[in-house]
């Protein structure tokens, strides 16, 4: 690990967050370089899109849906040749370990394939025929239009396919831009995408949000949007677009998922799982543990056990065997960390492991905030890096009022053992969550379940098959049998 070959140009710098020692000190590698398109040329990239979809007629949706298939698989032979570049691209862009960017690529295939299977089982199911009222009907799934796919940057080759490739494989064009950071690992994929796919069907477009992705929406020419980020950044771009009644969105949005453990709950468990779950890629996971909230009869043994496996965990460059925390690659991502951890502490908290708080040139090391309260802007902003807030409680009332309450519901994970006690919690939750995790940290996969969450987490649901009908519309072919 560790190698890289650099393309070097006067376009905008792709800076890595991994500092090198270099005999001139500690010097940030530039890895690359890309485009920053005007938004003149993004819409030629869109007008490409629409050209290649003719309203419906073009070669990619009247294409037979093997013959969709047969161009995915195409392109995942190539795709699979290109394994170890992506991952040291993922290393090198973002910072994700080396187990964890080889777990991204290998997970981006298998959702591809599992997405190709689906479809098959789609295409088998839904051309049956329905028949009530005197009238029958066959069912068949249609492409929408253009979609506009966007992915975050914690999973830039992972979530970003995960929706080009249902919207694709349904038949639509796309016009997609890379995570603003991984960006570059696009780039050995380009070829096979050019040479698997009708030209106009993928469009790349490189940039600034708001200028490059503004004018396509304020265009009025994406029919879907698949969206991946914040929920501020999805507001916004939605907003842009003159007929939002003919948008159809699919958002994976901010999340805030609480840890919620009970005093019977077994303590190694929890502590194992909130450990991977606050903390895996230096907790920037949309589904990362935010907020652990612990029965006070409980706490101190709890928070015993926690600092001392999250001061055991090894900071270290992506490569290196065993590193758990990695540079983050947001500039000034440490600054904002230790402002949310310097709110909590001026309100009463403090930083209770030995090694907690910032470090220097993009490193954070994990620091357990304690006792936390909803005066603190930790009990409800979303950290998206290495803090772990922990806040105590004595009533489930309080802990229900507190999931009611908050802005967001993509999951929880709730640590306990009493049947009747836990039932009463998923009754409570089940309409405010996504997903309740018993005894295990939240997380998206299987990406065969489906995934999506409540209020300003998220819109619509992702997952391989339900991603395909996301991705497509019903149409009925209707005739009178009496
Ligand atoms: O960042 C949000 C991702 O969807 C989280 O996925 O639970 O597989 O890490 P994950």
């Amino acid at each position: 690990g560790g190698e890289l070959k650099t393309w070097e140009g006067d376009l905008s710098p792709v800076r890595s967050p991994v500092f090198l020692r270099t005999p001139e000190g500690l010097q940030q590698r530039v890895l690359g370089a890309t485009p920053q398109l005007t938004s003149k040329e993004s819409l030629a990239a869109l007008a490409a899109a629409v050209k290649a979809y003719d309203s419906g007629r073009g070669v990619w949706p009247t294409m037979k849906v093997a013959e969709r298939i047969e161009a995915v698989e195409r392109f995942l032979v190539a795709m699979r040749a290109q394994r170890a570049t992506v991952v040291n691209l993922l290393m090198w862009e973002i910072g994700k370990t080396q187990p964890d960017s080889e777990k991204e690529f290998d997970r981006t295939v298998d959702l591809i394939v599992e997405t190709v299977r689906a479809l098959k089982e789609l295409d088998r199911t839904s051309s049956r025929f329905v028949q009530d009222q005197g009238i029958m009907a066959q069912i068949r799934r249609a492409p929408m239009g253009v979609a506009l796919c966007m992915g975050p940057y914690n999973y830039p080759l992972n979530e970003t396919f995960s929706t080009l490739f249902p919207a694709l494989l349904m038949g639509n064009t796309v016009v997609f831009k890379p995570a603003k950071f991984g960006v570059l690992l696009i780039r050995p994929l380009l070829e096979a995408f050019r040479d698997c796919f009708p030209p106009g069907v993928i469009n790349i477009i490189y940039g600034k949000g708001r200028e490059t992705v503004g004018a396509l929406m304020e265009s009025g020419q994406v029919d879907l949007f698949a969206f991946i980020g914040t929920h501020r950044g999805a507001s916004e771009l939605k907003r842009m677009h003159p007929r939002p009644h003919r948008l159809k969105s699919v958002l994976g949005l901010d999340a805030k998922n609480p840890a919620i453990i009970l005093e019977d709950a077994d303590l190694d468990n929890a502590v194992k799982e909130c450990i991977i779950g606050a903390l895996s890629f230096n907790g920037q996971r949309c589904t990362a543990l935010k907020l652990l909230v612990v029965h006070r009869s409980i706490a101190e043994v709890f928070l015993k056990k926690l600092t001392a496996a999250v001061d055991a965990l090894k900071p270290g460059m992506p490569w290196e065997p065993g590193v758990a925390i990695t540079p983050l690659p947001e500039p000034g991502k440490a600054d904002y960390l230790q402002g949310l951890v310097d709110d909590a502490v001026a309100k009463g908290a403090r930083v209770v492991n030995a090694t907690g708080g910032q470090s220097s040139h993009s490193f954070f090391a994990p620091a357990v905030v304690y006792p936390v309260t909803r005066d603190m802007r930790l009990s409800s902003e979303e950290q998206f890096g290495p803090v772990v807030p922990v806040m105590v409680f004595d009533r489930d009332e309080e802990v229900i009022q507190l999931v009611v309450e908050s802005q967001f519901g993509q999951q929880l994970s709730l640590f306990g053992q009493d049947p009747a006690r836990i039932g009463r919690f998923i009754d409570a939750f089940s309409n405010q969550v996504g997903r309740i995790n018993l005894n295990c940290q939240c997380q998206r996969g299987p990406d065969t379940f489906p995934f999506n969450g409540r209020k300003d987490s998220a819109e619509g649901t992702l997952s391989v098959a339900d991603a395909l009908r996301v991705f497509s519309i019903r149409t009925l072919v209707a005739t009178k049998t009496t």
